[in-house]
């Protein structure tokens, strides 16, 4: 490797964030780009005025700058096929090319690649005619759930208590195109029940690294009350993630989806992201996502001991060593600080305080998510606007400081849950 290689990161969130931190920490010492970034990742490296999204000028970009590795943070440029785009150039990519990121990207193809892969999975049909769709729904006793097949900005999923609501899902999105051409295809499943925990493995295709578990908060309010966001906090370890469940999800999920995606002709090579419902009867795959998750990343990176880059860089040239990541004890807890009003409509521009104060706490780093700088201030620009980390010897302590930390942030109508980790606090509190 050449000294100070150049990593290209795409995106602008709080996982980018989290990933240019911790990549600016290598033994490398890589020089750190991100398009676009954000303000906080423009404190650890340099951001580039290029929308995520926009393949043409980001192909343009890394062919004139030729970037060690480019590392995709969001769906929609995998989806769109940007790793492949910068393959054919001739240059490094983490992350899946666009055959793989289907995965995610269509929940019809993600839902046969499980069933012919033997994964567990909630038993479902899939339909490109509404009345096909009702008839299946009134087959089906019971809460269900209705899935738009593509992308839909985590609003494509309707858990419908019974029937009545899942015609009223099929309506808004087969027939009124609530989700545009996402909603043309439906998957209509049963309704499982359990807690849900987010099982990462980096891969090279065929060889896994696990991450440590991971459990999100996708509610606004407190008590898992309120609409769903893209996650409100999140805390590593899980303790629900009990050592009996690794060779169970290495064995049962991602090895058998890895082997039915190869014998399709499709090398997955990235960070293939499980979502699943622990259910009475064993772990069950929600949804795969094609990417790191967020605010999963903000949890298990600061958990990672020694450098990252070498791990994306396995990955990417299909030599991944199962056994190269190493995790430090103790716990990480992210509390994500958003505007108020998300996720509904929400003000930018506001003022942000205290940021340093609050990354000086024992334990604790600021990831930032929407902000930017305006002159000498750092001022809110999204409806997640901070994710505050910290992490401590256990759970407990990791919770008393990020809540510490947050609490040296001010910014006008900031919200945030109070509650994070509430699930395993319980668990692990007599
Ligand atoms: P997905 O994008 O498929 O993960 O769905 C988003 C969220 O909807 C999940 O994180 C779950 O909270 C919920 N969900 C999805 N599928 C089911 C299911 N079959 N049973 C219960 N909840 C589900
Ligand atoms: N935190 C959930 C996701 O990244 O999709």
């Amino acid at each position: 490797m050449s000294t100070n290689p150049l990593i290209l990161i795409v995106g602008n969130g709080g996982r980018e964030h989290a990933l240019a931190w911790k990549l600016a920490q290598d033994s490398a010492r890589p020089r750190v780009v991100c398009a676009p970034g954000n303000a906080g990742t423009a404190l650890v490296a340099t951001n580039v005025d290029i929308p995520a999204i926009d393949l043409d000028a980001l192909v343009a970009w890394a062919v004139e700058h030729r970037p060690h590795l480019t590392v995709i943070g969001p769906e929609a440029p995998l989806c769109a096929g940007l790793a492949d785009r910068l393959q054919e150039k001739g240059l490094r990519v983490f992350g899946p090319n666009q055959a793989a990121a289907q995965i995610e990207g269509s929940k019809v193809f993600s839902k046969d690649v499980m069933v012919k892969a033997g994964v567990p999975t909630a038993r479902a049909g899939t339909f490109s005619d509404p009345e096909e769709a009702r008839a299946y729904a009134r087959s089906l006793s019971g809460p269900m759930v209705v899935k738009a097949d593509g992308l839909a900005a985590g609003k494509g999923v309707l858990i419908c208590p019974a029937v009545e609501q899942a015609e009223a899902a099929i309506e808004e999105a087969m027939v009124r195109g609530a989700f545009g051409s996402a909603g043309a295809r439906v998957l209509i499943e049963e309704f499982l029940e359990g807690e849900e925990v987010s099982i990462l493995a980096l891969t090279d295709g065929e060889r896994i690294v696990m991450l440590p578990s991971a459990q999100d908060h996708k509610r606004i309010f407190d008590g898992d009350k309120g609409p769903n966001t893209g996650g409100m906090g999140a805390y590593s370890p899980a303790p629900i993630a009990t050592d009996d469940l690794w060779p169970v999800v290495r064995a049962r999920v991602f090895e058998p989806t890895l082997r039915e995606l190869r014998s399709r002709g499709i090398e997955y090579r990235g960070v293939l992201y499980a979502g699943l419902m622990m259910t009475k009867g064993g772990p069950q795959v929600l949804e795969f996502n094609c990417r790191f998750g967020d605010p999963e990343t903000q949890v298990i990176l600061p958990r990672l001991e020694g450098d990252l880059l070498p791990l994306l860089d396995a990955c990417a040239d299909g030599v991944l060593d199962e056994g190269a990541a190493r995790w430090r004890d103790g716990a990480c807890v992210c509390v994500v600080m958003s505007a108020g009003g998300y996720p509904g409509a929400f003000e930018r521009g506001d003022a942000i305080a205290g940021l340093e104060e609050a990354g000086r706490m024992p334990g604790a780093v600021v990831f930032h998510a929407g902000t930017r700088r305006d002159e000498e201030r750092v001022v809110t620009d999204g409806g997640r606007v901070l994710g505050v980390s910290a992490t401590g010897s256990d759970l407990p302590s990791a919770v008393a400081r990020v809540y510490e930390a947050a609490a040296k942030i001010h910014f006008a109508n900031a919200h945030y849950r109070k509650d994070i980790a509430w699930r395993a606090l319980a668990r692990t509190t007599p």
